[in-house]
């Protein structure tokens, strides 16, 4: 019964919170999940903690996507399989040292501290969990990148088909059961937290004019601050 709850209901309870109230604040709050950025009071960290922390998990979560949409693609031959996995592993290291540094970032820094909310912490401390969570899967319970095509993926296409079939899934180890119900708790906190940035993302940067930006304080005043 819990396996249901967790594996068969959540998932659907977790995607309609995410669309519904994504759309309801896209709509009506847009103003307060885009203002807050925090690059003003202290860009040096953010730069070494977001670069990696940015192209690991994009890099990451496109294996996952790819391998959930081209499974037999994803079939490799042994040799390849080191190769795989120890990028994955590679990978998940590089994006933790982001996520650290972001996460000590926004402790040691008393500005970037204040204007902290209580969602940043827990989207933090979340995704913390999870990317440790899949380090610790790959590393413990090897070549996760084949029996993932065998238990994850018709689990997913099971989902995708509103045909939820857990027996794909519910007699893996619990770290990898956790690591899924992590997956749907972070589309969950979507909508209440910066993630909202995803669908914010300013493409239109792209093809706008150049903005000039002048400073309006002399350089005096600026030395002084
Ligand atoms: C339902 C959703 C998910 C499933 C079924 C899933 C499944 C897996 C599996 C089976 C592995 C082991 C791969 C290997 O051994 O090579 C893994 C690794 C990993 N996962 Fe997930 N995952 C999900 C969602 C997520 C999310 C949302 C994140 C991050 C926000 C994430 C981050 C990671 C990381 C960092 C690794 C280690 C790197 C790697 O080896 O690919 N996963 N995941």
């Amino acid at each position: 019964m819990l396996d249901f709850v967790l594996f068969g209901i959540f998932p659907y309870v977790a995607i309609i919170l995410a669309f519904a109230v994504g759309i309801y604040r896209y709509f009506n709050d847009r103003i307060s999940y885009s203002s807050f950025s925090s690059q003003f009071l202290e860009k040096n960290t953010l730069f070494w903690g977001s670069v990696p922390w940015h192209y690991g998990i994009l890099a990451i979560l496109l294996a996952h996507l790819l391998a959930l949409i081209f499974p037999s693609a994803w079939m490799i031959v042994p040799d390849h399989l080191y190769v795989l996995e120890v990028s994955g592993l590679a990978l998940a290291l590089f994006t933790l040292v982001g996520l650290g540094l972001l996460l000590l970032r926004r402790l040691d820094n008393a500005r970037v501290f204040r204007v902290t909310s209580v969602m940043d912490w827990i989207l933090v401390a979340t995704l913390l969990v999870q990317v440790d969570m899949g380090f610790m899967v790959a590393l413990f319970y090897r070549w996760g990148s084949q029996w993932y095509l065998y238990t994850a993926v018709p689990y997913l296409v099971s989902l995708l088909s509103f045909d939820p079939q857990i027996q794909y899934i519910v007699t893996l180890p619990w770290l990898v059961k956790l690591h899924i119900i992590g997956g749907f708790v972070i589309i969950a906190l979507f909508p209440f937290t910066r993630l909202m940035h995803l669908v914010t993302f300013p493409f239109s940067y792209l093809w706008r004019p150049y903005q000039v930006v002048i400073w309006n304080r002399s350089r005096q005043s600026k030395r002084s601050k």
